[in-house]
């Protein structure tokens, strides 16, 4: 509703020149530290879950981490982290993928993720879209189907939709707020 992404919006900070000079940062501390909002946000990612038909959520390290748990918690379904390589302890697919300086890596357990599962890959920010484009990518070759991606907040002039839209095949992107 128009009344949460209004409190949502109130909740993120604009921190200017973060983490360098000319990036406007946004924080979301600040809707984390209140419960009417992360509560908000929490039912609206969950509402999202049960919209797409999603038996798993994935959530992408670190922050993505912190709205996807309690999601999977509302929603009723597993979460299944997605790190950065070299924190998990079983057999992992890995994938790589750009930044703006160099690339990295992301993995998951391989034995998470299979034939039968729909998973909703959960964020807090879409900025280039490298990310999450690598997190698909993932799902795909541990056999399991997309449900789509959430994310609280789309940086929508770096066009990451865009860059995202041919690893969604048709599943959908929602972004609670666009900036
Ligand atoms: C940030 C953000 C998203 C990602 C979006 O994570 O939390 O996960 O960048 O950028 P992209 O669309 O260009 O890939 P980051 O890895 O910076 O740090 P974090 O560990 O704090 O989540
Ligand atoms: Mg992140």
């Amino acid at each position: 509703s128009t009344e949460t992404v209004g409190l949502l919006l109130s909740r993120i900070r604009d921190v200017p020149d973060y983490p360098k000079p000319g990036v406007l940062f946004k924080d979301i501390t600040p809707l984390l530290a209140d419960p009417r909002a992360f509560t908000a946000l929490t039912d609206a990612l969950a509402a999202l879950c049960v919209q797409h038909g999603a038996t798993k959520i994935v959530g992408l390290e670190a922050r993505g981490f912190i709205l996807a748990a309690p999601v999977s918690v509302r929603a009723g379904i597993g979460f299944i982290p997605v790190r950065k390589a070299g924190k998990l302890p079983g057999a992992t697919l890995k994938q790589a993928y750009e930044l703006e300086y160099g690339t990295a890596e992301i993995e998951v357990h391989a034995e998470d993720l299979g034939a039968g599962d729909r998973v909703l890959v959960i964020d807090d920010v879409l900025a280039t879209g490298g990310t999450a484009g690598a997190c698909l990518e993932l799902i795909r070759r541990a056999g399991a189907e997309v449900a789509g991606v959430a994310v609280l907040m789309e940086l929508g002039f770096l066009g990451g939709r865009e860059r995202l839209e041919p690893a969604l095949r048709g599943a959908p992107l929602d972004a609670l707020i666009t900036v």
